[in-house]
């Protein structure tokens, strides 16, 4: 396995953490450095896509790289019953780097056991997609002057969502204290509460989305019912619409606390939610583009920050 490789947030440090939020900081400020000349990209996306995988590819071409891939597998010889070792060991001889989302949850950890060209999860089946959340992670340090002593709320599909795993992960280093709503079908994992619980995480589960809860939240991160993730259409008609956000709950709210969503939504925030200035989810999926920037130069082993001036 390539060291440079990123597969689950729980594999970099507190330090490699504040290090990539630091050069994506610098990413915002200087996003257009050719610094990837030569460079060759792949991004495999056998699940869709619309920030992780555009942002991705923004990120490559501002730097100056060059893109391949695909964002259809229909379009691969995947549809023909190529492995996906085969797939990932006949694309390791065109790029420097592999950007995957696939379905199944461990499918970019078996593909840097194929290879030893570096690999991004962008999402592994429920399992984790840690570009996510270092792009949550430098929206809510920007949002908060801070990522220490926050209480973050996270709402929704907790089950299935591996935003929230990512998230959750990433927070043992900052002392945060969780509350998590969602209903008795969509509770968080068992292993997660047992990661809270190994690391000292305070957290607390709730099925009521209360104006207690709001109160009390610095970040409100809601997530989508995932209707691909079930494989009963009778359960997720039951839960799809619990929780949704709407403007006037947001009354009782912090004047810090903003509202995250890693997006696409679908009904779980209001359109009347988005022009309140607590909502930032707009703003956090373009903050996608320079943690990108910064996750793309790590894996590639280029020192970024000696660069300003360079453009
Ligand atoms: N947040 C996120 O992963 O969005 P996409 O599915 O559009 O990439």
């Amino acid at each position: 396995m390539n060291s440079n490789s990123l597969v689950s947030i729980n594999d970099i440090s507190r330090d490699e953490i504040l290090d990539l939020i630091e050069r994506a900081r610098f990413f915002e400020e200087h996003p257009n450095h050719k610094i990837l000349d030569g460079k060759v990209v792949a991004t495999l996306f056998f699940e869709p896509s619309t920030r992780t995988r555009l942002s991705f590819e923004t990120a490559v071409n501002r730097l100056g790289g060059r893109v391949i891939g695909f964002s259809d597998a229909s379009t691969s010889s995947s549809s023909k019953g190529e492995s996906l070792k085969d797939t990932i060991m006949m694309v390791s001889n065109y790029v420097d780097l592999i950007v995957m989302r696939h379905y199944l949850e461990g499918a970019a950890r078996y593909a840097t056991e194929v290879t030893d060209t570096p690999v991004i999860n962008a999402g592994d089946g429920a399992n984790q997609h840690p570009s996510q959340t270092m792009l949550d992670l430098y929206s809510i340090s920007k949002t908060q002057g801070t990522l220490n002593d926050l209480t973050i709320t996270m709402v929704g599909d907790l089950k299935y969502g591996r935003t929230v795993h990512s998230l959750l992960m990433a927070m043992q280093y900052f002392n945060p204290t969780f509350h998590f709503v969602a209903c008795p079908e969509l509770q968080m994992p068992k292993e997660y509460k047992e990661f809270c619980d190994l690391h000292g995480i305070k957290y607390y589960e709730h099925t009521e989305f209360s104006p207690e809860v709001i109160a009390a939240s610095d970040i409100l991160y809601m997530t989508r019912v995932q209707r691909e993730r079930f494989s009963d259409l009778m359960e997720y008609e039951k839960v799809k619409n619990l929780y949704t956000l709407r403007n006037s709950m947001l009354d009782v709210a912090k004047d810090n606390l903003r509202v995250l969503h890693p997006l696409p939504r679908v009904n779980e925030i209001d359109r009347d939610v988005d022009d309140n200035p607590k909502a930032y989810y707009f703003e956090q999926a373009r903050n996608g583009l320079f943690a990108r920037q910064a996750i793309i130069c790590k894996a590639l082993g280029i020192d970024v920050l000696n660069l300003k001036g360079d453009e």
